[in-house]
């Protein structure tokens, strides 16, 4: 699909609607790369909470890498999910060796570190350095397979590698338009275009949803069939 208001009706939505005042919306990429490890598998409330003290502890990816291991997983607990935090501490050292503890603006460096998958490294490269990367996360997939009706099945190599297209076709032209057009594409599944009751009177894309014009946003996007 080819949508040259996508990105436009998105930057406005996340400016005066999206979520703002988020501790780790800063453009320091440490910061952005914590933040996102965390929120990958907790919601933002918990992380809200813990997000401050492990930052605190370890203030920069130098004291990261030189914790022990032990320290790492102790500011950890609560959040779940261990082997983050030890890929969290492998990553922080990869940072050190591989690139004299300065973190590399392009996806495809950051896609090198430990626990960092494409996705992630393009929320690193479009929140701290303002690359023309996108993210493609379960709320982003459920957005798309929406507002164009691509019914696929999820769990399909193929399909999945479509979503990516899409997404990126939809990356706003303006590089400074990348912080906002991220956290608007995470804020909009996670808000409005939920998996169930999602809220189309509140969403800016819906006079251009083909889902909605087609009264399909309950079947899309479809189950995963394996
Ligand atoms: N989920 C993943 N990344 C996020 C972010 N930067 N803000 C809010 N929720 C998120």
């Amino acid at each position: 699909p080819h949508s040259p208001s996508f990105a436009c009706r998105l930057i406005a939505w996340q400016k005066t609607s999206g979520r703002h005042g988020l501790a780790w919306q800063v453009s320091d990429p440490y910061c952005v790369w914590l933040s996102e490890i965390m929120l990958q598998q907790t919601q933002v409330a918990t992380v809200s909470a813990y997000y401050p003290r492990f930052l605190a502890a370890f203030p920069n990816v130098h004291a990261l890498a030189a914790a022990a291991q032990d320290e790492v997983l102790a500011l950890w607990a609560g959040l779940g999910y261990y082997s983050r935090a030890r890929n969290l501490h492998k990553a922080a050292q990869q940072i050190v060796s591989d690139f004299g503890g300065t973190f590399p603006a392009e996806r495809r460096e950051l896609e090198t570190l430990c626990g960092v998958g494409r996705s992630t490294a393009a929320a690193i490269a479009a929140f701290a350095f303002k690359q023309r990367e996108t993210i493609l996360d379960g709320n982003v997939k459920r957005v798309l397979c929406r507002v164009f009706a691509l019914d696929g099945n999820p769990a399909d190599k193929a399909f999945e590698q479509q979503l990516w297209t899409v997404a990126e076709s939809l990356l706003p032209e303006c590089a400074d338009d990348m912080p906002a057009y991220t956290q608007g594409l995470m804020d909009l599944g996670a808000t409005v275009c939920k998996r169930s009751k999602p809220d189309c009177p509140a969403c800016p894309m819906t006079d251009i949803c083909q889902a909605k014009a087609q009264n399909r946003t309950a079947e899309l996007p479809r189950r995963k069939v394996s």
